[in-house]
This record gives C-alpha cells, structure tokens and sequence, in this order.
C-alpha cells in the first residue's frame, strides 16, 4: 500500500470514530471488538445458539394449497398483490399496508384500510416457517390468511365478481392463472362452488405460494452462528461484542429464547406478555380466543372443502389439517398473541399486535419492567421482570440489531 492511501485509510478510520457516538444506534456496534469478549461459550449456551440457525434452511410449503412451489402461480401471486383492482373500491393493494421496503408493514400503530382496523401489520417474511397466522391465528394456511384481508370489509372490501373481474380484464393475471391451473390440476372445490368463488380461492392460493417463498436475507447473527458451528474463531471474533452479550442475555437470564424459539425466533404459539388488550373504552380484543372461533368457522380453514389435498404419500400425522382439527378455544386464550419472529426488526416499528411500542427500546423496557399481576391468572410464570442495568439493556437491543438483514440500517456504512 503506499504512504498515501495508508495515510487516506486511517484518516478515513479517525473520522469514523470520532462520527460514531454522534449517529445514534452506532456508538453500540462502533464499540465492539474493543471490549473483552466474555468468557467462551458454554456447551449448553453453544447449543442454544446453534439452534436459531441454520439460515435460511429449507422453505416448506403452503399446506392445502397445489399451487405451493409453482413458478406461474408465484408469479400471478406476486403480481396480484400489487394490484388495486382486486379490492372493493379500486385504490387498496395488499402492498398498501405491506409495503416490501419497511419488511412488509406500513410503519402505522394499527392499520388502516378501507376503514381502520385494532391491529398492527404484520410482517410477510420467513411466514412458511408458520403454522398459524395472524395475530390471533385466526387462519391455518397462507392462502386462508390471504383470502381473508380481500373480503373483509374494513380492509379490501373485495368481492369474488371483483376479483374474477379484475383477473379476467387483465391478460397477463389471466394467462398465469390458466398457466398454474394447467399445471397443477383442478383444485378442490365443494360441489356447487360458483367460477367467481373458485377464482378467488385460486387467486388467493397464487398469492399464498408466492408469500411461502419470501425469506428475509442472511444476518450478522447467521455468520456468527455459522462461524460457531465450524469453531472459526476469526469469523467469531466480527460479531459485535455487545452483540454477542445481547445474545447471552436473550438465551440467559433473558429467557427470551423460550417463547422465541427456532431459526425464525418464534415457537409459533400463542402467549399472554402483559399487553393490555382493551382496544377502547369497554371494548376488548380477545386475541387467539376469537381467532380460534374464527378459524373453526372459516370455510376456507384446512379441513374445509377449498383445501386441495396433501400430497400422496404424506403419512397421516404430518397432514397439516391435524392442527386445526385437534385445536378449541379455552379461557386461558383470551389476550394471547402469536409470539413474533424478531428477523429484521428495524424495519417494522412500531411493535406489538396494536403498535403500542414504538421502538425496541421500549419493547426492552417492557420486558424489563413486566407487571406480572397483568398476566394471566395460570400465568406465564415464564416472565419476570428482569431489571437490567442500561448497559445490559443496550447489550440486548445490538443483539436485536444484529437480527436485521446486512448491512444493519444502524450499523456503520464502511463503504
Ligand atoms: C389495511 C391494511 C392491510 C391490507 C390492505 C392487507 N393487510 Fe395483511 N395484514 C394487515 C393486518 C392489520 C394484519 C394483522 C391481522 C390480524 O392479526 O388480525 C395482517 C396480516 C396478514 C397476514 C398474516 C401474517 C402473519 O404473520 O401471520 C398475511 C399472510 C397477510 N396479512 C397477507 C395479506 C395479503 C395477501 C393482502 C392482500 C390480499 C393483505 N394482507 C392486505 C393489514 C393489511
Ligand atoms: C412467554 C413468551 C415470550 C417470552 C419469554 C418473550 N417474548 Fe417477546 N413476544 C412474545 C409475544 C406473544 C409477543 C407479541 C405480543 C403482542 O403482540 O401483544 C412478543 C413480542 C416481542 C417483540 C415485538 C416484535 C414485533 O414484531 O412486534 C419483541 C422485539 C420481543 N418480543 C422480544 C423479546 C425479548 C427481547 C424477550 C426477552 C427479554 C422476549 N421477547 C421474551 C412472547 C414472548
């Protein structure tokens, strides 16, 4: 190197450190690497870490759906989300509320379509790795969840005419769609079913198997826990240290990691975390209680007659329908909530199934602060309030960071 470009490299590395503490979020990565590591991972702690990867894995399929893996359908799915036609009035697309650039949501405390809704939007990556969705798993395949947002009227106000309307008028939509059905066959639809209704569920069985392909990039975390498995200590040595004391917290005295479980930080159930759920005066959100009474009234849940069979072969007990015919309400469901995957977080502020929290920050202080009189009364006693020092708290949210795509929006640019 010569003398000139050293000299323009550590100018350039000065001017980095003396920027940091000035950009907020970086002053927690800037720092790492300078402080001690901590102690060598536990074989137990070793084997906690391992099990959050590896990513992204392998990316089942959308159950009851024929179109699952199927390149036209993907792509009449992806193009049917952008498309305003479907819904009642011409204006909403799916893509209103799940903008791709903030992970899929709108970046609003609760959403607001056609008229506006008690809940937050929800995220659409890594959700094939779901078994129930929405907030109170109100739906058990992603076509069901997909269906459901057309027709409800707060949100697109869509009707089966207008939506088979809308794909009829368009060549490109029709063209894919006869191109899927060809492939994949008839589907199954109950006797007596209208050819309205049996584009709808098609077009929302296009837009599930689109959906089950979306997985959110690689992250700081992955390599770290790439680099964990095959014991490269240099490649180890790169994730943030307050990162890597953020992660000790969460698999520690944390106990996040029990809820926020797997490669997508979600164990898939439904738990109570002490948020309120009165949505206004008297009026209350039951959550995963009147999910469940939604689901089991829904026709087009997986043991209806929209759902296309399992493929041949599959044994009995993995048919995914099993879930939906062995599931019923119970009074402990009132105020649960499906447990969310924490992949990318950034950009999906605010937090919570009605975005009352608007940064981690305060998700941290949540967590920190629990009122424990608030949860339910057979309780979970997996949460106590954990009272973390703000070193620790910081700790904890570059761990969070570290879950978001790289390069992390908060993390220094260094090109
Ligand atoms: C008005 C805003 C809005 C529109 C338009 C909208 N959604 Fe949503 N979406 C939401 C909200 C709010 C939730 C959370 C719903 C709940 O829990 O009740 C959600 C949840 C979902 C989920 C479940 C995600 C999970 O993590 O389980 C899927 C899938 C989904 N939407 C797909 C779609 C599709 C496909 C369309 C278009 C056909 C669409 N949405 C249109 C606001 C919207
Ligand atoms: C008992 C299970 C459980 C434990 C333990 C738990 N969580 Fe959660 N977490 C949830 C549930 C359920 C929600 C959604 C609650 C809601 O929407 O009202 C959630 C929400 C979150 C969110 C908001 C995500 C979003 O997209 O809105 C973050 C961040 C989070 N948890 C991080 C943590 C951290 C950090 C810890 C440990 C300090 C932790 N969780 C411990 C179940 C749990």
């Amino acid at each position: 190197m010569s003398p000139r470009a050293g000299r323009l490299l550590l100018a350039m590395a000065m001017a980095l450190t003396s920027l940091a503490p000035a950009l907020p979020g970086i002053p927690l990565l800037a720092r790492a690497g300078t402080e001690p590591p901590g102690p060598p991972l536990s074989p137990a702690e070793r084997a906690q870490v391992l099990s959050h990867g590896p990513w992204p894995g392998p990316t089942p399929g959308d159950p009851g759906n024929r179109f699952s893996g199927l390149a036209p359908a993907q792509a009449l799915g992806r193009l049917l989300f952008d498309e305003p036609a479907l819904s009642g009035d011409g204006r909403l697309a799916c893509r209103s509320c799940h903008d791709p650039a903030r992970g899929f949501t709108d970046g609003l405390p609760t959403a607001q379509g056609v008229a506006p809704l008690a809940r937050n939007t929800q995220g659409l990556n890594d959700l094939a790795l779901q078994r129930w969705f929405g907030w109170d798993g109100g739906s058990d395949s992603l076509w069901a969840a997909s269906l459901r947002p057309l027709l409800d009227p707060r949100e697109m106000g869509a009707t089966a005419a207008g939506v088979a309307r809308a794909i009829r008028e368009r060549p490109a939509l029709a063209e894919l769609l006869a191109r899927a059905r060809a492939a994949a066959g008839p589907g199954a639809l109950p006797p007596g079913t209208r050819p309205d209704e049996a584009d709808l569920v098609d077009a929302a069985k296009a837009i599930g198997a689109w959906l089950a392909s979306l997985r959110s990039p690689r992250t700081a975390f992955d390599d770290f826990r790439d680099a964990l498995a095959r014991d490269d200590q240099a490649a180890m040595a790169r994730y943030p240290a307050a990162a890597l004391r953020g992660l000790r917290l969460f698999i520690g005295e944390g106990r996040c990691h029990l809820c926020h479980v797997g490669p997508a930080f979600s164990n898939g159930e439904f738990h109570d975390i002490g948020m309120p759920f009165m949505t206004g005066p008297g009026q209350v959100d039951p959550g995963r209680h009147a999910g469940l009474r939604r689901l089991l009234a829904d026709r087009h849940n997986l043991i209806g007659g929209f759902a296309d069979p399992p493929p041949p072969g599959m044994p009995p007990e993995r048919d995914p329908a099993l879930k939906t015919r062995t599931v019923n309400p119970q009074h402990r469901n009132f105020g649960e909530w499906r447990t969310p995957s924490l992949r990318g977080l950034s950009a999906s502020a605010p937090y919570m199934h009605d975005g009352r929290l608007p940064s981690l920050a305060a998700v941290i202080d949540h967590y920190d602060r629990i009122d424990t009189e608030r949860l339910h009364a057979d309780g979970e006693s997996l949460l106590r309030p954990l009272r973390l020092s703000p070193a620790q708290r910081a700790d904890l949210l570059a761990f969070l960071l570290s879950l978001d795509p790289q390069p992390s929006p908060n993390a220094p640019r260094l090109r």
